[in-house]
């Protein structure tokens, strides 16, 4: 077969890998060739292409970014953009379109299915919030990123009796805030799925300055709402072509106010864009490779329209609609965690 693989929407570790298993085993198994489109929907609406063979997917393995490029291309946005894509899709006379990406990417992949394409795709995001897969790629490389920060905050926390609050990813949902802030052992952590309620953030730092601890932690996700408000910290109020505004702030904002009404020094830090670069770790090759060769078999099976998943241990496949439909948050039992572990209010 002839196949078509595109990476779109943010970077995230481990899509080299998952590229270079669909190649490996489309060639070695199948006798496939591939094409790869650049630039994620952006390659496909302008046929802008690359040779993916096992010259060009040697190598990559380890490294982050995506050989293939990336972009938050929405050509549902563009008129005649998906007819265009279809146009392109056959000129390149594949059999099938492989399409790495989250909500975004497969939305698009989505809406081509309902006009014919044959599409599989295979689920990506380091917020790890995708519903209908229990792990994402990349997830395991930014918490890994983000908890090294926090064990490095701590240090200097220490040596200065101040309050640091590291933000890290998560638009809609704080699985990195919440695996991170139990990983690194931090006092207060601070999801989008729970109001911020400050008069909580400073009973708990109070507690632990009280029980003779000078410093402490605080990890906050950077959808986390402002404390009595319904709104995001963003930067300005430009949204992409998928509505997304820019998020960012909400550590800053903390800050001030853990500040003014503690008394106690506190700092911020943005761990920003850090946990979505550099080489995925171990686990997420490996989840990213098993991705991979999971797709290739489903386009071999002809069971297009479908997302490969993982479900505990095993990988599995849904149709790709639902995994769009909606986002998938923390698990309660996880915030549970997070309370069992503070001190409670007496
Ligand atoms: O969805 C993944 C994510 O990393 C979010 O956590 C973040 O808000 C967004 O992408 C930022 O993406 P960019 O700066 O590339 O537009």
């Amino acid at each position: 077969m002839r196949v078509g693989i595109l990476t779109g929407g943010g970077d995230c570790p481990g899509l080299n890998a998952v590229i270079r298993a669909v190649v490996r085993k489309g060639m070695l198994q199948y006798g496939d060739t591939f094409v790869g489109f650049k630039e994620g929907w952006r390659g496909v609406l302008d046929n802008d292409t690359m040779p993916l063979d096992e010259h060009t997917t040697r190598g990559i393995l380890h490294l982050g970014g995506t050989i293939l490029r990336t972009s938050r291309t929405n050509v549902r946005k563009i008129p005649g953009g998906l007819e265009k894509c279809i146009e392109n899709i056959k000129a390149n006379n594949l059999d099938a379109l492989i399409t790495i990406g989250g909500d975004d990417t497969q939305g698009v992949a989505n809406a081509l299915i309902e006009k014919g394409v044959p599409c599989v795709g295979v689920p990506k995001t380091i917020d790890n919030d995708l519903s209908g897969t229990d792990a994402c790629f990349g997830f395991d490389t930014a918490v890994s990123i983000a908890t090294e920060a926090v064990d490095r905050l701590h240090s200097t926390a220490d040596a200065h009796d101040r309050v640091m609050v590291c933000e890290v990813m998560g638009r809609d949902a704080g699985w990195i805030a919440v695996t991170t802030g139990v990983a690194g052992g931090a006092d207060v952590i601070l999801v989008p799925e729970v109001e911020i309620n400050m008069d909580e953030v400073v009973r708990l730092l109070q507690y632990r300055h009280d029980h003779g601890k000078e410093f402490s932690i605080v990890v906050v996700a950077e959808g986390a709402k402002l404390p009595a408000s319904d709104k995001q910290a963003t930067v300005g109020d430009k949204v992409d072509s998928f509505g997304h505004v820019r998020l960012s702030g909400i550590g800053a904002i903390l800050a001030d106010e853990i500040e003014k009404r503690t008394g106690y020094e506190t700092r911020s830090v943005n761990l920003g864009h850090t946990q979505r670069g550099g080489t995925p770790t171990a686990f997420d090759r490996m989840l990213a490779t098993r991705y991979g060769a999971a797709a290739i078999d489903l386009v071999h099976q002809k069971k297009f329209g479908r997302l490969v998943v993982l479900r505990g241990t095993e990988i599995s496949d849904i149709p790709l609609a639902d995994a769009i439909a909606k986002t998938r948050t923390v698990d309660p039992k996880l915030l549970e965690l997070v309370k069992s572990l503070q001190p409670q209010k007496k």
